[in-house]
């Protein structure tokens, strides 16, 4: 039964292969996470084909919200409001959560929330941990966005370093795709690096010298890599490539976070975004508790796209009264908020 003091917020997440429904009571609480992948459909064609995507969210979004409710043992009666992705994401799949979360809005008459995706990955922080409050710094590595953030407040952030070109998650999935590997990369990679002890390649630093990141060189070092194996007839060991790349690819960042938080002085840090689910990630960032960091890493299972995260996020949205009105559009483009334009 609900109690009158808790909010609970209905989450719609399209942006990418995932369509996503979530009930979250009072931004930490998860009382259902619905999340339907696409990612056997586009296997098939080795990485996301918007068109198909956008197809595949409008069959299955109205199912999704509702098995969400189900699972929530709620009604739309029991919501308070309907937060949804509006970006960053490919504008055909945001376009169908954009949609019918205005249709639902329009005939319930509840609040329509519109919420950055990248903003929710950083909430998936606060379903972890009931008692994470900001400031702290937050490493954000998704196949989109790549960056070293200040969290000042839950709607206040600092954009500190990011990459300059592609970014991390990107990167892993490129990789992946010149090794053989199938679309998801990023596990696939994952899953490799670790059967390799000893990593013989050494590719350079993804920190550029004005403390940003690219990942364009790397990925090309690696692809140059295997062309001249191949061309001489050696047989690369996959898992030494997999592993040194996920090296040269994370250490990097690892090293900017941990500068950027000794310069801040903050003693708490987080992860956000799917190569957050990435072991060598986790377990570099793990060494922070070492030096008297807090560290704060979402469960695995929310890592990755999904509503709970959107959810969360529209719950503090919703404490400011920050509303969207039915003309809402979806921004493909979105940026955090602080995020600057690269130089
Ligand atoms: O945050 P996310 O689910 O979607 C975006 O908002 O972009 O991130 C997806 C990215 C993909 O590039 C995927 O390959 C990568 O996260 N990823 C991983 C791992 N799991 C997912 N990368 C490295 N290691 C992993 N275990
Ligand atoms: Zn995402």
């Amino acid at each position: 039964m609900k109690n009158t003091s808790d909010i609970y917020i209905l989450g719609i997440e399209s942006s990418c292969d995932e369509t996503a429904a979530s009930v979250v009571k009072n931004g930490r609480e998860i009382l259902s996470n619905v999340v339907l992948s696409q990612i056997d459909i586009h296997k098939l064609y080795g990485g996301v084909v918007p068109e198909i995507a956008s197809r595949n969210h409008v069959e299955a979004v109205d199912k999704v919200v509702a098995e969400a409710l189900s699972q929530a043992n709620v009604t739309l009666a029991d919501i308070d409001a309907i937060a949804v992705t509006q970006g960053a994401g490919l504008v055909g799949a945001l376009l169908v959560g954009v949609s019918f979360a205005k249709g639902l809005c329009q005939a319930t008459k509840l609040p329509l929330i519109a919420v950055n995706h990248i903003e929710g990955h950083i909430c998936a922080n606060y379903l972890t941990y009931p008692n994470l409050e900001p400031p702290y710094m937050c490493l954000l590595t998704s196949g989109g966005h790549t960056a070293v953030v200040k969290v000042v407040d839950y709607d206040s952030y600092e954009v500190l370093c990011s990459t300059v070109d592609d970014a991390v998650g990107e990167a892993f999935d490129k990789v992946a795709r010149v090794l053989g590997l199938p679309y998801p990369g990023g596990p696939q990679i994952d899953k490799l690096a670790q059967t390799c002890n000893e990593p013989t390649y050494k590719f350079h630093s993804v920190v550029i010298s004005n403390g940003n990141f690219s990942y364009s060189g790397l990925k090309t070092a690696v692809i140059n890599t295997l062309h001249n194996a191949d061309q001489k007839g050696i047989v690369v060991d996959k898992a030494d490539i997999a592993k040194s790349f996920t090296l040269a690819a994370i250490d990097g960042l690892v090293d900017r976070l941990w500068q950027e938080t000794q310069a801040s002085g903050l003693k708490t840090v987080a992860i956000a975004g799917g190569v957050g689910a990435n072991s060598y990630l986790r377990s570099r960032v793990a060494e922070f508790e070492q030096r008297g960091i807090t560290v704060c890493m979402p469960k695995l299972s929310l890592c990755g796209d999904n509503a709970a995260m959107i959810a969360s996020r529209g719950y503090y949205m919703f404490k400011k009264g920050q509303f969207a009105d039915l003309s809402l559009n979806a921004c493909p483009t979105m940026k955090l908020r602080g995020e600057k334009p690269h130089r």
